[in-house]
């Protein structure tokens, strides 16, 4: 027996609680990387609309009135706010969430804080709001990417959370290049310069599974379809030398680096070693070999007739012929009898009926 429910029904208890805390902990850390992807889209546009109100309520004149509107209007609280009536599209939650909370900061920033701190998303997402990072680095506390933030990842790759208050700051290394900071060469790359700080991979030679170097010579290892040979270089495998034809009987090998591939014959072969009729190993039925070259035979002009019936005629064909009957002879019940109704008759009867008729499908 077990032992009573208690026990078990708290350990469920336990795990749904850990589960929750789970998602809710990567939930959140990828909240941290959104909230700061909706501050970058905030800083931009408020930025755009900067620029956008740059020449307002300039007429084009140069009267020192006007010279004296733009002056005020510059720094005025009626630009501020039509740069941040810009700044988000009316359907973007996130955006209008953010800025309606931090209103006060983009005030204080822009009659208080834009001479001194000018970069907008520095002075807001990253330093006050602290919902960014410094590029280069990620997380709560701004830490410095694998690689360093001046070079994340060590250029090879993604630093989870770059810039973020988010992610775990590892790296998802580029095309080519593997391990934890992205110095590493993936299988059929190797390094053709590295240090402690940098590494630049470059592909094989494409016989190679792993290399060391850029030539068929300097494979530690070749691939499928290539063997080494005496000079210790990777060599294409030549498949289609083999004495059975890997292709079977009626295609031909075609050999290819690293591999084979296999065509059909002509069709007027019997099995073949290339492409065309000059190339056939036999000719096909109702074909013969003229000179190396399988042709058609013509069967209707044989010495010996081979449509023998009364009315009936020979029409050859590729690989073969046909007995039909001849003209003014239709085929009825196997033989070949005088056609009985002219053909221009049916034809017109045909066409009649069509036309008359009201607009049927059938
Ligand atoms: C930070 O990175 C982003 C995205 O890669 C880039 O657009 C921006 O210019 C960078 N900022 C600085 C200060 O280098
Ligand atoms: C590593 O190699 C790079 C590129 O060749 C070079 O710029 C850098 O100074 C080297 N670093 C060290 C520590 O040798």
């Amino acid at each position: 027996m077990l032992p009573a429910g208690p026990p078990l029904q708290l350990l469920r208890l336990l795990s749904c609680v850990t589960v929750i805390l789970l998602v809710q902990v990567t939930s959140a850390k990828r909240d941290l990387k959104k909230a700061c992807n909706t501050c970058q889209q905030v800083t931009d546009n408020f930025n755009k609309g900067f620029e956008r109100t740059a020449n307002q309520n300039f007429g084009g004149g140069n009267t020192a009135w006007e010279e004296r509107t733009l002056a005020k209007y510059e720094t005025s609280e009626i630009r501020l706010m039509e740069i941040l009536e810009g700044v988000c599209d009316s359907s973007s939650f996130e955006c209008n969430r953010m800025l309606e909370e931090h209103e006060d900061h983009f005030e204080t920033w822009w009659f208080k804080r834009k001479t001194k701190h000018p970069d907008l998303h520095k002075w807001f997402c990253i330093d006050t709001i602290k919902t960014c990072c410094p590029n280069g680095t990620y997380g709560p506390d701004c830490k410095a990417c694998v690689g360093g933030s001046e070079w994340p990842c060590h250029g090879n790759g993604q630093c989870d959370g770059d810039g973020t208050r988010g992610g775990d700051g590892k790296c998802s290394c580029d095309d080519a290049y593997k391990g934890d900071s992205c110095l590493d060469c993936i299988d059929g790359y190797f390094n053709e310069v590295r240090n402690d700080t940098f590494s630049l991979c470059t592909v094989c030679h494409t016989s190679c599974k792993t290399c060391a170097g850029a030539t068929n010579q300097d494979c530690d290892e070749c691939k499928d379809g290539w063997e080494d040979d005496d000079q210790e270089a990777c060599v294409d495998v030549n498949e289609c030398s083999a004495d059975a034809s890997p292709c079977g009987e009626e295609k031909y090998c075609v050999n290819t680096d690293g591999s084979y591939s296999c065509a059909a014959c002509d069709g007027v072969c019997s099995g073949c070693t290339g492409a065309g009729a000059d190339k056939c190993r036999a000719c096909a039925g109702g074909y013969e070999d003229t000179e190396g070259t399988c042709t058609d035979i013509d069967e209707c002009s044989q010495p010996e007739p081979v449509c023998t019936e009364e009315h009936e005629q020979c029409v050859n064909t590729k690989g073969s012929h046909v007995c039909s009957c001849a003209s003014g002879y239709e085929e009825q019940e196997g033989e070949c009898v005088p056609t009985l109704h002219p053909e221009k008759e049916e034809e017109s009867e045909a066409s009649g009926a069509t036309t008359d008729g009201p607009h049927e499908e059938l």
